[in-house]
């Protein structure tokens, strides 16, 4: 959490192998996604981190399904057992009715639901959120919250969520704050170091 323009999504594109940090190092499982080439970073980003933006991203023409599908689709075919977990997240987030459909058919939160699917796709050691509910209603934003932390504590993953609602931060173990690109020390809730 932290003001408009504090740097949390500068924070997160750093973390998560999308802007190398001008001082410092990021290491995940030991991985430092700045040391290799494009290719490297790319591959990291695929292989370790999921993200979920504010703006969801989808790909207009797709359905959700194949919304759900793409970051495999980096990586060659779509296995069976991709297609599989891509409809079993699908279910997951409730949309299980709404495979077929196109974002535009969607609403906002459903819109939310799908990116979070596609998110979780390839099992991310690390999943990067920022503000994914901040165009929805406190119940919706509630509940794509819940669904985030629920599928990120089910893979094995660590989920880092950006946010201005309290409610949401409430949802998540250890609240951080950063205010004009430094983070404050020490955790609001747990008193624990930040992981
Ligand atoms: N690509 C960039 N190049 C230079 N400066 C940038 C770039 N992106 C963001 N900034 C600046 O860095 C600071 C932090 O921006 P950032 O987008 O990380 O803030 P934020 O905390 O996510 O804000 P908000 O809550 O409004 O999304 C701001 O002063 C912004 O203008
Ligand atoms: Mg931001």
């Amino acid at each position: 959490m932290g003001p408009s323009g504090s740097g949390k999504s500068t924070l997160l594109s750093i973390i998560g192998g999308l802007e190398p940090p001008t001082s410092g190092r990021v290491r995940l499982d030991g991985i430092d996604p700045y040391a290799g080439d494009d290719a490297a970073r790319a591959a990291f980003r695929n292989r370790r981190v999921g993200f979920v933006f504010q703006e969801h991203h989808l790909l207009a023409g797709c359905t959700a399904l194949d919304n759900v599908v793409v970051p495999a689709l980096a990586r060659g075919r779509v296995t069976n057992a991709i297609a599989v977990r891509a409809a079993r997240l699908l279910d997951r987030v409730g949309l299980a009715s709404r495979a077929h459909h196109s974002p535009a058919a969607l609403s906002g939160g459903e819109r939310q639901r799908v990116a979070v699917a596609r998110a979780l796709l390839m099992s991310p050691r690390l999943v990067l959120a920022d503000e994914p509910t901040g165009q929805l209603d406190s119940r919706a934003a509630a509940a794509v919250t819940d669904l985030l932390v629920e599928l990120a504590s089910e893979s094995g993953g660590m989920l880092i969520v950006v946010t201005h609602a309290e409610a949401v931060a409430a949802r998540v173990g250890t609240i951080r704050r950063l205010v004009d690109g430094r983070l404050l020390d020490g955790a609001a809730r747990d008193g624990g170091p930040a992981s």
